[in-house]
Order: structure tokens, then sequence, then C-alpha cells
């Protein structure tokens, strides 16, 4: 395979050091070389003093059905995203029975190709053949598992389903799956008590790998939450990731420190935990998992804007207060009657429940990571964080607001998540690693995604390179298809 040198640039190795000018050179996937080089290559590229560092990785995402709709990954890949983790919030494409039903249980939220796989070598296979532009680690679900051998069944599962739910998670360790994800506020999870996750979350401590939750509450009980989540990683020995850390409703703004504050005991008591957030102040997500249809909370409805929508294309992209202005309806019977409409429960919304303050706070600690969790819907109007976080991070988060350095904020988008999610050879600018890389300028970089426009690329990234090869090039993707699908801690 020909080799490349990348001349010139300043290089960022991840770790959260200084950068140092020199080139970088690769071949056959892998870093070859860094700094000051008489290296020769085949082909060669003039970084004109651009920043290089390792391909970010998006640790929160919900992918798993985009890789097999949109193998391009051109929303997540222009953002600089070479690598993210799917499977997150207790929904995972795998395990699946092989019938089309599988996938109703996420509301859409992972619609792929049913019945082409059944597990994660599966899955893999089927995504591999198609080509995908990044690359690709997988949780497996506590959702997905529970409705695959439960159903929606409001109980605690007999000895024998709880003893088929295991092995559906040991199945996915082995097959190399990082983690078990919980989604505790959805449906089936929310049914579940601490005990059941914590059996299940065993699976995942016996191969030492995660436990990612999307906690019971991230709200009024955040922190009776994050005590959940620290007594099941605690029981199944695993480490914790609390995922998109958040203090959702005014009520409950300024609580994450002590949310932080409960992380940092842990961590002082010798505690393996870790979290991710994403840079905005509204979350999004299936419409009816956040409204009891018998008595809607107005308070809510207020805030919510419909991202997509499939029994009224006509509201996306617009706040549901101002759709029941127009309607000349009362806002709690509109969220009715959008959620009870043919394919209602298939709306995504975007919910405006978070301070901006909390998110500075959040992304000031230390073994915070950035994660976008952004639910690849391109039919209506996602939102902007699919498009949008990572070049936010550098753009406004680091230049505009000197929140953090920027080799910092980097260590926090490259070497810390891939340590932590055991991408083994990732996550660093390093020789012998696989040469994930991005080129930008710290002066420039900035996301360009809004709620109205949510689809724009950011500006700044000047050159993606996944595995070796060039992805994506002064704005033009390149169709290399050379993303990889991970194995937890294996090298490939
Ligand atoms: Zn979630
Ligand atoms: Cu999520």
């Amino acid at each position: 395979m020909a080799s490349i040198a990348i001349r010139g640039a300043s290089i960022l190795d991840g770790l959260g050091n200084s950068p140092v000018d020199g080139d970088v050179v690769v071949e056959d996937g892998r870093i070859v070389s860094v700094g000051p080089s008489g290296v020769a290559a085949d082909q060669e590229i003039d970084a004109a003093g651009a920043t290089l560092s390792p391909g970010f990785i998006d640790t929160h995402s919900h992918d798993d059905g985009a890789f097999l709709r949109y193998p391009d990954m051109t929303f997540k890949l222009a953002q600089g995203v070479t690598t993210v983790v799917a499977g997150n919030c207790g929904f995972s494409a795998i395990p699946a029975s092989g019938g089309s039903e599988d996938m109703d249980a996420s509301g859409g939220i992972l619609a792929g190709a049913a019945g082409e796989f059944t597990d994660l070598d599966g899955y893999f296979a089927a995504v591999e053949a198609r080509r995908p532009a990044i690359n690709n680690m997988m949780l497996v679900g506590h959702n997905t598992v529970r409705s695959l051998t439960m159903g929606l069944e409001r109980r605690a599962p007999s000895p024998s389903e709880l003893s088929t739910m295991r092995d559906h998670v040991a199945r996915a360790l082995d097959q190399g799956a990082c983690g078990f994800s919980s989604g505790l506020i959805y449906r089936p999870g929310r049914w579940s008590e601490t005990d059941e996750v914590a059996a299940l979350t065993e699976e995942a401590g016996k191969r030492d790998a995660l436990y990612t939750t999307h906690m019971r509450n991230e709200g009024d009980l955040l922190l009776e939450a994050v005590d959940e989540a620290l007594a099941i990683a605690a029981a199944g020995n695993a480490h914790l990731h609390i995922s998109h850390h958040k203090s959702a409703g005014p009520a409950n703004w300024g609580r994450i420190s002590e949310s932080l504050a409960k992380v940092d005991a842990a961590l002082a008591a010798g505690r393996r935990v870790t979290l991710d957030v994403y840079p905005y102040t509204a979350g999004s997500g299936r419409m009816i998992e956040y409204f009891n249809l018998d008595a809607p909370s107005r308070e809510l409805a207020e805030v919510i804007r419909i991202a997509s929508c499939p029994a009224f294309r006509q509201y996306e992209g617009r706040m549901l207060k101002d759709i029941a202005a127009d309607e000349g309806v009362d806002i709690v019977e509109m969220v009715k009657r959008v959620l009870t409409a043919p394919k209602g429960d298939r709306t995504i919304c975007i919910q405006f429940i978070i301070d901006e303050a909390d998110v500075e706070t959040n992304l000031l600690h230390a073994d915070m990571m950035v994660g976008s969790d952004g639910i690849p819907d391109l039919k209506g109007k996602p939102h902007p964080r699919l498009f949008g976080t990572f070049p936010k991070i550098l753009g406004h988060y680091v230049r505009e607001r000197g929140l953090m350095s920027l080799p910092e904020a980097v260590r926090r988008m490259t070497s810390l998540s891939a340590a932590t999610f055991g991408m083994a050879s990732r996550g660093q600018v390093r020789e012998g690693y696989w040469a994930d890389l991005v080129l930008f300028d710290p002066a420039t970089v900035v996301d360009r995604a809004t709620y109205d426009d949510p689809k724009r690329q950011p500006d700044g990234i000047d050159l993606v390179m996944v595995n070796g090869t060039v992805a994506f090039k002064q704005g033009e993707h390149q169709h290399a298809g050379s993303g990889a699908m991970l194995r937890y801690r294996q090298s490939g």
C-alpha cells in the first residue's frame, strides 16, 4: 500500500501534550513515523501549519442503523470523527431475532436492515459489506436484550429469562462489544429493578468491560440515579460510564456539581468512573418516552421542538407551542394529537431542558468525554449535535470561551475515549498506531449546524484519514470506505 506523508503540521499527540511541529508518515493503515523526518513517501500532503490530531471519537452515538443506511457517515466524518461508540442508552442493533419486529422497540432510532444478522459478528459483517467510512465500536443494550427475551412485559424476569438475557450479553461481549449499556428511562428498561441490571452488568465486569448508562432519572432524582448507577457498577465490578451527563429542568439547574461530586468521591475511593456530555442545551429523543399520555407535562411541552415526525412532516423544525397556537389547540392536546397519530410513536423531538452553565461545568471535569448523542434520522430536522458536536467544542468552548486548552480538549476527544472504550492502538498520534487522523485549523474550526438548519457541515476541517486512507478532504467525501468494525481491546 502506498505511503502518505503529511508534512509541516502542528502535531497534537492526543495525550494532552503541547503541539510539536513535524511530519507524520503512514503506511498500510498505520502511523510509521512522527516528528521531523526525511522519510520519503509515495504521496505528499502539505499541512501548511494546520493542526494534526488523532481522529475524534464520538463516545455516544446511535449510529447502529446509520452504518447500514448511510455507510458514508458524512455527518460524523465531516466533523473529524473517525470512530463512534454505538449501542448506547440500552438500544443496540444486536442481538436481533432476524425478524423485522426487533427495531420497533427502539422506535426507529436503530432502523437498519432487519433480517441480515442476529449477533455482533453478523452485524459487523453486514456493515463491512457496505464499506463504511468510519470505525464502529459497539455496546450491547439492555432494552434490546430485554425486549428480545421477554417483550415489553412490565415485570421482573423469571430466572430462566434472566439467564437468557445474560447469555445474550455474554455472547455480544465475547464477540467484541466493549460493554453493556442501559437506558433506564426507556421502555422496557424502566420496568427493571436495580438487581436485574446489576446481574447483567456482571458479564461486563467479568471481562473488564464497561457498564454505560442513560440513568433512570436526569432531573429531580438525578442524585439517586447516580447512586443507583454506582451501585450497579459496583455489584457487577465494572467500569461505570455515565452517558450525556445533565441536570434536566430549570428546577434542577446547577445540581450538576452535586452529581459530579458523587463521581469524584467514587474516583477518590478507587472506583473507575467516566462520563460524556454533548455541548448543547437541548436533548433529543423519541417523544413518546418523555410524556405520560394520560397527563402530559405542560412545562415540558412548552420547550419541545419537533425534529422528525412521519405523521406530520409539516411540523418538523417547529416548536410545539407555535404549532399549537397556529392550529388553535391547547398544547397538551397537541402532544396527544402528535403521539397518538399513526406512526406518532416514531416522532423524534428536541427538548430545551439544560442550562448552559451546567454544560460548561461538565466540560471542565477531567474525566468528561464528548459524545454527540445524535440521532441519525436525516429525514426531518435533527438536533444539530448530529453534525456539529466536535467542531463546536473546538470553536466555541476552546477558542471563544477558553474553557480549556486545545491539547486538553483533543485529549478528551481522542486518547481518553480510546483508552476507556478499549480501542486498541487508536486515539494517539504515535508510531504503530492506526492512522485515524484529522487535520484542522484551530483558528477557524467551527460548527455550522443550527436548530433551523441542522445539516450544515462544519468549517475548518481540512482532511480526515481513516485507517491510513484519506476519507475526507477540503469539504469533499472521498468515498474511501476504509472504516473498520472494532472489537474491545483487539488491535485487528
Ligand atoms: Zn440516552
Ligand atoms: Cu443516547
